[in-house]
């Protein structure tokens, strides 16, 4: 009888689903580096079971390392700050092959040792797989088009056109974070705590690509993922490049946002607005990786009449610095994995993309880049204080 059925069922789900992600890769692109401030390809293919295994068999359960040079080599991300690219070569890397050994060694002892693994661990493990089917899915979307494989996109809903327009939500109070009665969550997501908020209005739908292009004609620069050819402006989609959709909500920085939202005399949403807007708001469809790319910010439209999508069809950047919750503590299995992003750099986005697995549709979990990071599917949409 195993201890943990359905945690450990999950953890077998979120290896597959990273697996497939490994699959589109063309085999000699393993050392590809799609985007400058992240490690090369092959890291993320030793990095997911490299961290179950320190976790889980060296930290946890105290068992013996078998590869000390891959559990140290594939151990930790990079998130450099400007002006400071890593510089290793392809040669300081092992063969895929090499790897995918590693790999298979790791998950077969793991698969023993399951039974003993405290829960929380395992969450951690699962929780980290998938963070990583969104991350290492943004980091291939940047990879040249003839480096991967094709996958058939789903056609997103047809919907009508956005008539832009705001909502106003009274003031209140807003429920940030989480309790541990409540159920696992990462450290920066206890304690729960709860914000009082002067009433405010938000944008009902998300800033189309449409709206963005206005500020763009206006002198703006354009966002990472367009591109423009013969005059036309052209989306970079997850598998091809097709006519900019006006419709589809706009990937920007926070910077961009931030000055999108000045030149429109408004201002980005704090992360307490995000919840007051949010809290009885329905989840999009386009979320747990049903899709690559977005779908028009009003394909959800139906019987709520609140802001559109608030959760899924992109992460919504917020205008609060990623800082701790009042009673943070650092798990002290990983110490990391919030703190060092308390550094005035970061910014917390809300709401799921399309490649967000569900488990994160919590509304207590917290997403954080640095202000000026274009590659993720990171949208906004307007608040009015
Ligand atoms: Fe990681």
């Amino acid at each position: 009888m195993l201890a943990h059925p359905d945690l450990i069922r999950r953890l077998a789900e979120a290896r597959e689903n990273t697996d497939e992600l490994f699959q589109l890769v063309h085999p000699d692109a393993f050392y590809e580096r799609p985007i400058p401030e992240r490690h090369r390809i092959l890291f993320y293919l030793g990095h997911l079971e490299a961290f179950d295994w320190n976790l889980i068999a060296r930290y946890a359960l105290d068992r013996p390392a078998f590869h000390t040079e891959f559990d140290r080599l594939f151990a930790f991300g990079i998130d450099p700050p400007p002006g400071q690219l890593p510089s290793d070569q392809p040669s300081d890397w092992p063969r895929p092959s090499e790897v995918e050994d590693y790999n298979r060694r790791v998950r077969g002892e793991l698969d023993r040792l399951v039974d003993q693994v405290p829960e929380q661990y395992l969450h951690v493990a699962i929780e980290h797989h998938l963070m990583h089917a969104e991350t290492f899915a943004y980091i291939l979307h940047h990879l040249d088009y003839r480096h991967k494989a094709k996958v058939e996109e789903p056609a997103p809903r047809t919907a009508a056109m956005p008539s832009p327009r705001m909502v106003d939500i009274p003031a209140g109070t807003a429920r940030l974070g989480r309790t541990p009665a409540e159920g696992f969550g990462w450290d920066n997501e206890f304690t729960a705590h709860e914000v009082e908020v002067p009433g405010f209005a938000i944008g009902r739908y998300k800033v189309t690509n449409g709206e963005y292009l206005e500020f763009v004609r206006e002198g703006a620069a354009p966002p990472f993922f367009w591109v423009e050819r013969g005059g036309e402006w052209y989306y970079r989609g997850m598998f091809s490049e097709i006519p900019l959709p006006l419709d589809w909500p706009v990937y920007t920085t926070f910077r961009e946002a931030e000055a999108y939202a000045r030149w429109r005399g408004k201002s980005i949403p704090t992360e307490p607005q995000f919840h007051r807007a949010s809290c009885a708001a329905p989840v999009s469809r386009n979320v747990d990786f049903r899709r690559w790319d977005p779908a028009p910010v009003t394909a959800d439209e139906g019987a709520w009449q609140g802001p559109q999508q608030l959760t899924g069809n992109g992460w919504e950047w917020t205008s609060t610095l990623f800082a701790p919750f009042p009673g943070f503590t650092p798990f002290p299995f990983y110490r990391n994995y919030s703190e060092p992003f308390f550094d005035g750099q970061h910014h917390v986005l809300k709401g799921a993309s399309p490649r967000t697995a569900a488990c994160f549709l919590r509304p207590s979990f917290r997403n954080w880049f640095r202000v000026g990071y274009p590659y993720i599917y990171a949208t906004f949409r307007l608040a009015d204080s």
